[in-house]
């Protein structure tokens, strides 16, 4: 027989941790979990979901449940409990929840479930699911209660498009970690992914991209069509599913700005003119016009949809990096700014936040907005306003009245990259999961009058324009961030500590998402310039090769030093049974060559970034283009003397943020004696060759085939070894 029983001292590794935590006994005494024990009460959905996750580990179930009635779990009203919040109690008898609404008792559920072994989060039975006879838990106290009713995750599916089923996965990811608000970020330039029967085109057009779309391919996707989008009906199923969870989901419909999906779809939307006026994200045609009342007629019966399709009292209107100067072109925004006195396009978003208010109105719902609503004040208080900015933005919604929820950028991007040799953008900040973890919502704040009560808390935010490639990046990307997230979100502040965090997730946390089947970023190891090697966490391993190559799961494990005469060959990763960290080396050992070449190009380049900056060998010089490339379009690096060397590495995109990679080309080299260019590899999902010459090398030259992602791209000078 299987038994665990957990020691009192070593307490439970919630996460995120809750208020109130007493072992009465000192976990001298304990509650015997098996399949007879006898649930009692509870909404109709936690019971069943309280089972399922159950059966996971404690199998068969069947009907025992009803069984031993000296052990059962209990679920009792109360009506003073306040929202969210609950007491667990755990006795030799019965395991007492406590809570006044069926959302407390979810989260109660959820604690309880963090008593148990992580295999309760199995996805699926297969033939080596562990099925426990029993689980001992110790008898604890808990009362518990969030610290902000806003916990939150922003998730873009416009510039990479998920599927339903990845949906309800990530769903179910936030409950785990008692977040209530999944804020669907659900139109922008790159796809118009909600079903709106009225506008049929918005999904038939506004949701694909690719060569031959209406929609230029962007952001790794490719030529070929790439998007998707949810009709109403997966909608439903999905805002139910979050609601049988606890989380509201609030839609965004990205207005009057990041508007392309919609403009291509119904070009009528766009202001009367033609000037191509780029974004910050570099679209152009990408706002709508705000002086013509038949925008106005199409955003109301949009919303109508919108509204009979997410209970959530807010609808998220966007306001954000809009090029209010495409206003500036437009007889009818110009016309309108005269009739009202105004004298910058900028006053236009304070009109445009006033009328969706009160188109919203009409379906009884509230306009929740980016921060740039609140310069106008024009929307009243009982609004929403989502900050990306830092505390100083918050400062200015709170001193306007405004209720507010911080999505801080410099702490709460998953879109960042947790350190530099990692993968994502940088523009914000770098980080990592103990930056997310110092955040406080309150920091800096002047909170004197009630404008503590304004702030409603806090929610993490994954833009998508880098997670087309590898697969699983978003879950790299959202864990353990997210877990951070979850408990500045819950946990009074006076209980939170970083280290203390950190080693619950390393003892425990790790192996409940790991049952869960998020595939959660994990940190390389650190290795010193000696080829000492040293694990992040204890539950680990360091898995190695000899030859260059990615070290993978049958990789051996790093045991002792590793005596080699080829030390720049060593690649190290941790591994966390399959997932894996990046892949390391040893400092300081690789030799790149830096033989004298020159550059050309067909293509022109911007005065900052021009083609005689690959002969430099710096990575932080690379070459961009100043209009989108053609088919044909070539750079060439000619050796001054044949390169004999292992590898050619031709990486294209930028790289700070990874844009403008070559998606359409090819590369081929020119070897001594030869006369003609001998063809190599097409680009592939990084944007990058590498070349292995087993002759003294000439040239190479990048071939492009197509427009790329029709904007420009980047070349970054070659790594040659
Ligand atoms: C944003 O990051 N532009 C909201
Ligand atoms: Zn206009």
């Amino acid at each position: 027989m299987l038994t665990t029983v957990l020691q009192a001292q070593q307490a439970f590794d919630f996460v995120p941790a809750p208020a109130q935590v007493q072992y009465p006994d000192g976990g001298a005494s304990h509650f015997v979990f098996d399949k007879n024990v006898r649930i009692v009460g509870g909404d109709d959905f936690n019971v069943r979901y309280l089972r399922e996750h159950l059966a996971r580990v404690f199998n068969p179930l069947g009907d025992s449940w009803a069984g031993d009635p000296t052990r059962s779990i209990e679920f009792v009203r109360v009506k003073s409990f306040p929202e969210e919040g609950y007491s667990l109690e755990v006795t030799p008898s019965r395991i007492l929840v406590t809570a006044s609404t069926r959302a407390g008792e979810f989260y109660a559920i959820q604690t309880l479930l963090q008593m148990l072994p992580p295999q309760v989060y199995r996805r699926a039975e297969g033939p080596d699911a562990m099925l426990l006879r029993q689980w001992e838990v110790p008898c604890v106290e808990i009362v518990d209660q969030p610290r902000f009713s806003w916990r939150g995750s922003m998730f873009d599916v416009s510039r990479t498009f998920f599927d339903k089923a990845y949906i309800l996965r990530h769903l179910d990811w936030l409950a785990y970690h008692k977040i209530n608000k999944f804020h669907w970020h659900l139109t922008d330039d790159n796809g118009w992914r909600v079903e709106i029967k009225k506008y049929p085109k918005l999904t038939q057009v506004g949701a694909w991209r690719g060569r031959n779309e209406a929609l230029d391919p962007a952001y790794n996707s490719g030529e070929e069509r790439f998007g998707g989008f949810y009709t109403q009906e997966d909608i439903r199923e999905i805002v139910a599913y979050a609601a049988d969870r606890n989380i509201e989901i609030i839609p965004e419909i990205d207005l009057p700005g990041h508007s392309k999906a919609l403009a291509v779809s119904y070009p009528e939307i766009l202001c009367r003119h033609n000037e191509e006026l780029l974004s910050v994200q570099g679209e152009t045609r990408n706002v709508i016009c705000v002086g013509r009342e038949n925008t106005y007629k199409m955003l109301d019966n949009i919303i109508k949809e919108i509204a009979q399709l997410f209970p959530s009292k807010y609808i998220h209107i966007g306001v954000e990096e809009v090029v209010t100067e495409s206003w500036k072109y437009c007889p009818d925004c110009q016309e309108l700014m005269k009739e009202k006195g105004y004298t910058e396009e900028r006053q236009l978003l304070g009109y445009f936040g006033e009328r969706m208010e009160k188109i919203l109105a009409k379906y009884g719902k509230k306009v929740e907005a980016w921060e740039d609503v609140v310069e106008a004040k024009t929307i009243s208080r009982d609004n929403l306003v989502l900050v990306w900015h830092d505390q100083k933005v918050l400062q200015k919604a709170l001193d306007a009245g405004y209720p507010a929820v911080t999505q801080n950028c410099y702490y709460l991007y998953m879109d960042m990259k947790y350190t530099p040799a990692e993968r994502g953008h940088t523009w914000a900040s770098i980080i990592d999961v103990e930056k997310v973890y110092s955040f406080d919502p309150l920091q800096g704040l002047d909170l004197s009058g009630d404008k503590q009560k304004l702030v409603r808390g806090l929610q993490g935010g994954l833009w998508t324009e880098l997670l087309f490639y590898p697969p699983h990046f978003s879950e790299y990307q959202l864990f353990p961030r997210m877990c951070a997230v979850a408990e500045v979100g819950w946990t009074p502040q006076e209980l939170r500590n970083y280290a203390d965090f950190d080693a619950r997730l390393a003892r425990t946390h790790f192996e409940r998402m790991w049952n869960m089947g998020i595939r959660f970023r994990i940190p390389a190891p650190d290795v010193d310039a000696q080829g000492n090697v040293r694990c992040p966490y204890p539950n680990m391993v360091i898995r190695y090769t000899f030859d260059g190559t990615e070290p993978t799961v049958s990789s051996p494990v790093v045991t002792g030093r590793i005596v080699t005469d080829h030390p720049e060959n060593l690649r190290f990763a941790t591994f966390y049974a399959d997932v894996k960290s990046i892949t390391v080396e040893v400092p300081g050992t690789r030799t790149y060559l830096k033989p004298a070449v020159k550059v050309s190009s067909s293509m022109e380049t911007v005065k900052r970034q021009p083609v005689e900056n690959l002969a430099l060998y710096e990575k932080s010089k690379s070459m961009r283009t100043a209009n989108p490339p053609k088919e044909g379009d070539y750079v060439l690096f000619t050796f001054e003397e044949p390169v004999s060397c292992r590898t050619i590495t031709v990486q294209t995109n930028d790289p700070v943020n990874n844009f403008f990679g070559i998606t359409q080309g090819f590369v081929e080299v020119l070897y001594e004696g030869d006369s003609q260019f001998t063809p190599s590899d097409r680009f592939n999902m990084l944007n990058r060759v590498v070349l292995r010459p087993d002759r003294p090398v000439k040239a190479v030259k990048i071939v492009i085939t197509g427009s790329c992602e029709g904007k420009a791209v980047s070349i970054q000078p070659l790594i040659i070894e």
